[in-house]
């Protein structure tokens, strides 16, 4: 499978089984390279929270593409409003689609869907998402602090690869992010959520030699926007 970054807390995962967009933040995206004009096919949509660096250009892909967007039950409900596919899910529970099986975790942040005028809609609880494709699963940790039942994931999956943010100040620092690694135990760690404005500027290089020496069972990966790691 090909795993491409497009800067932020985008992901692309192209398997065997389909295309899958996470968190697809592209055109207000100071670093992304891509833009939503750019994708032709998409199977899934996944929106980790209501924020609009995370629900992004969302309704657009779902409209030129075709995708379903696959979020919590609030977020699915804003989202259907504009006519599009989606498929509502909720913090521990798994579906097996046929672009691979989704399960929603819990991430400790806020969801609400910025109405632009400084008030928000309620949009249900933030989540993370493992997703298994090609029988690997994959973790992405959307925005959230530090917390301990990351230990509980680690356990229970066999990650090959967690997307964890490092930015700090509305979700963890690079210190907590190793923290997280050694309680997830993933083969590959790739950063994310840094250096897209100045307040989560962050000096990612750092966190992957900290991340070495604390955690030397997983490899941290750089990757900058429009860039790919194959598993
Ligand atoms: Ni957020
Ligand atoms: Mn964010």
């Amino acid at each position: 499978m090909k795993v491409i970054f497009h800067g932020h807390a985008c992901f692309e995962i192209e398997s065997m089984e389909g295309r899958i967009i996470i968190d697809p933040f592209l055109r207000n995206n100071p670093n992304a390279k891509a833009t939503p004009e750019d994708f032709e096919t998409l199977d899934a949509i996944l929106i980790s929270h209501g924020h609009s660096d995370h629900f992004g250009d969302a309704i657009e892909l779902a409209k030129k593409t075709g995708a379903v967007i696959v979020s919590n039950f609030e977020i699915g409900c804003f989202a259907e409003r504009s006519g599009v596919r989606v498929h509502q899910m909720h913090i521990g529970g798994k579906y097996k689609f046929p672009f691979g099986t989704i399960k929603l975790v819990p991430a400790f942040h806020g969801s609400g869907i910025p109405n632009g005028d400084g008030t928000f809609l309620y949009g249900g609880l933030a989540c993370g998402f493992l997703v298994q494709v090609e029988k690997k699963w994959l973790y992405h940790a959307g925005d959230t602090g530090l917390f301990g039942d990351m230990n509980l994931i680690g356990r229970q999956y066999e990650l090959e690869l967690a997307m964890l943010p490092i930015g700090d100040n509305f979700v963890m620092g690079s210190e907590d992010a190793v923290i997280a690694t050694q309680m997830l135990r993933p083969k590959n760690v790739i950063p994310m959520h840094y250096n897209t404005f100045p307040v989560i500027k962050q000096d990612e290089k750092a966190f992957i030699d900290l991340l070495h020496l604390k955690a030397p069972e997983s490899r941290g990966i750089l990757l900058e926007a429009g860039q790919v790691l194959n598993l």
